[in-house]
């Protein structure tokens, strides 16, 4: 299977689809939330999904739901969320529901040669769009310590992000990185706490810099606000606290930092009703059969006038 979709019935709630509505998946991936919300659509409706990926657009050619006359896949990055969805006739403010279900799907993470698992010997790649220019390797051969201590320390939570940026940069000197083998066998030597954590935490830490996954989500953001309709929906799924934090304030404020501007009278200016105050994490249940939901959060934000 190339991914199990995560919060299904609680994703297709939140977005409240009508059947002639415009809608947009931004993380296609396997197609989990798309096939659904394609169901839910009538001939008039629409479904732009997205996705940076070429493995997820030749599994959306091949879905059967791609006869859908409103499906429309667009393989971008989806911080071109705007761009794209007008040069794909889509207007600014005449979309009811955008999902975004981030991160990277089964799919990658179990494709060895991609190199998104510490678990499978490959390139050290983890670029999620093969065409992007910087890979893994090149993060690693190229960083300045200082800034290897800080994707590990901020992406990865590494609790030794300093002494591993270290000595990343003390091996490479003897040989640069190739393979995830020879990541696996510096961090080897530097585990804190459970092995199986400390290489989960030390990958996710580069395929978030490789992708640029914050920058990407905040400009998605931005975007996806536009060209929501007032009264559109705002789904977004994480599965990391800084994705969490950035999703959190930009519903409760309309910017990163979390404050809500006032207008000239003092009246606080928010672009988004929240309908989660809480985020809605998966049931015991969904974490017992797919185990990749367990850090899932999910926010909703209604878009005011
Ligand atoms: C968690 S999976 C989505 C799974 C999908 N909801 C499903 O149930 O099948 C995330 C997908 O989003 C894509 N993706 C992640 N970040 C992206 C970005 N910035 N732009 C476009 N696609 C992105 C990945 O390539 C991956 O296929």
């Amino acid at each position: 299977m190339y991914h199990a979709p995560v919060l299904l019935s609680e994703s297709l709630e939140a977005l409240q689809i009508r059947p002639d509505g415009a809608y947009v998946d931004a993380t296609f991936g396997g197609g989990g939330h798309a096939a659904p919300i394609l169901n839910r659509l009538g001939d008039n409706g629409r479904l732009y999904a997205f996705d940076q990926d070429e493995d997820a657009q030749a599994n959306a050619a091949k879905a059967p739901f791609s006869e859908h006359p409103g499906f429309v896949f667009i393989r971008s990055n989806f911080r071109f969320l705007k761009r794209q969805l007008r040069a794909a006739g889509a207007r600014p403010g005449s979309v009811q529901g955008i999902l975004a279900d981030l991160g990277v799907s089964s799919h990658q993470l179990d494709t060895p040669e991609r190199g998104f698992s510490y678990r499978f010997s490959a390139d050290l790649d983890m670029r999620m769009n093969p065409d992007d220019e910087r890979s893994a390797a090149d993060v690693l051969n190229t960083y300045t310590q200082d800034d290897l201590q800080r994707v590990f320390g901020n992406y990865g939570e590494v609790r030794n992000a300093r002494t591993l940026a270290q000595a990343c940069v003390q091996q490479r000197e003897r040989s640069p990185f190739r393979t995830t083998g020879d990541l696996v066998a510096l961090c080897e030597k530097m585990v804190m706490g459970e092995r199986w954590r400390y290489l989960s935490q030390v990958f996710q830490a580069l395929r978030m810099e490789v992708n640029d996954e914050t920058g990407a989500l905040q400009d998605f953001l931005k975007d996806a606000t536009e060209m929501l309709a007032t009264g559109g929906r705002l789904v977004v799924i994480t599965y990391h606290s800084i994705e969490d934090r950035i999703v959190k304030n930009w519903l409760k404020a309309g910017n990163f930092e979390g404050t809500p501007k006032q207008d000239f009278y003092g009246n606080i200016e928010r672009p988004f009703l929240l309908i989660t105050k809480k985020p809605i994490e998966p049931q015991a249940e969904e974490i017992k059969e797919n185990p990749r939901a367990r850090s899932a959060k999910l926010r909703v934000g209604e878009k005011k006038v």
